[in-house]
């Protein structure tokens, strides 16, 4: 079992990662938080702070994360509050919209970078770090929509997809220094990234029913982890579907 008493967490004011951080604050974690937005990290803080003994350490720096070369700082920051690094989630991302990433090419690029460069970037300098220490937990959330190309998201699938691929590799150079290296593959979430979806339906998670998730999995030490659970069903069948009809089927 992985300790999570110290964790960073990038992105940590989206939906997903707040309640993440709550439920780690709740059992005694100390967390040093990154977001973008300086009003919604403060929010986050203060309330983390109200949910923490006194003894646990909460803080945080604002960072647009596409800005790679803040990276290192961030992370050294982090280490020095934390007096160490236990686990590390990364939960930062977007949304492209699809039409507009096909006319445009730069905003292609743009969401590439936020959902999978600036992310791979983390990870070679975390990885660095923790096959030094040679204990730890790192985990990212990926997403189904990195399984298989579909012609209505595949800008976001394909980030997904490269950070899901580097994190496979990422975890079995790391497994000989005992770190753990989890993906996590969230299918539909109650999140303000998918506020313009119709959510209704029996497939629609809510951000705290993931969180738990998440947390399980980086105790646990888990390599690939389909949250819910039986989005690792739909994806099987989703990849058995032969070529030939996928590229027909409106999805
Ligand atoms: N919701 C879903 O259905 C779903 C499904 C699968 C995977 N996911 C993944 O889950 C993760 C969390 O998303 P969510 O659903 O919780 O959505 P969310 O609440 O909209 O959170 C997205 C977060 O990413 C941050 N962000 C975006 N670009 C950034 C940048 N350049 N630098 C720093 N932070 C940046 C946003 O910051 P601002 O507040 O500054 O905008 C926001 O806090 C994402 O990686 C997402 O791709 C979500």
């Amino acid at each position: 079992m992985n300790s999570l008493k110290r964790v960073i967490i990038f992105g940590a004011t989206s939906a997903i990662a707040t309640h993440t951080a709550r439920q780690l604050v709740a059992q005694g974690a100390a967390l040093h938080c990154v977001g973008r937005n300086p009003e919604k990290l403060d929010a986050l803080i203060d309330d983390l702070k109200v949910r923490a003994g006194d003894s646990q350490y909460i803080g945080g720096t604002v960072a647009d994360l596409t800005d790679r070369m803040q990276h290192d700082c961030i992370i050294r920051i982090a280490e020095k509050n934390l007096g160490g690094i236990d686990g590390v989630l990364i939960a930062y991302g977007s949304l492209p919209d699809q039409l507009a990433c096909q006319a445009d090419a730069r905003l292609t690029i743009q969401e590439i970078e936020t959902n999978s460069l600036s992310v791979i970037n983390l990870l070679t300098l975390l990885a660095n770090r923790f096959e030094f220490q040679e204990h730890g937990v790192i985990a990212v959330i990926s997403s189904v929509a990195g399984d298989r190309g579909r012609k209505s998201n595949y800008v976001y699938g394909a980030a997904k997809g490269m950070v899901s691929i580097f994190l496979q590799g990422l975890r079995n150079r790391l497994v000989k220094f005992n770190v753990d290296v989890v993906t996590i593959k969230p299918g539909f979430v109650d999140t303000p990234m998918t506020a313009g979806f119709d959510k209704s339906g029996i497939l629609w998670a809510k951000p705290g029913q993931v969180a738990a998730g998440i947390i399980k999995s980086m105790k646990k030490g888990s390599g690939e982890v389909y949250l819910p659970w039986f989005w690792w069903g739909i994806i099987k069948v989703l990849k058995c579907i032969p070529d030939f009809i996928f590229k027909r089927m409106s999805l």
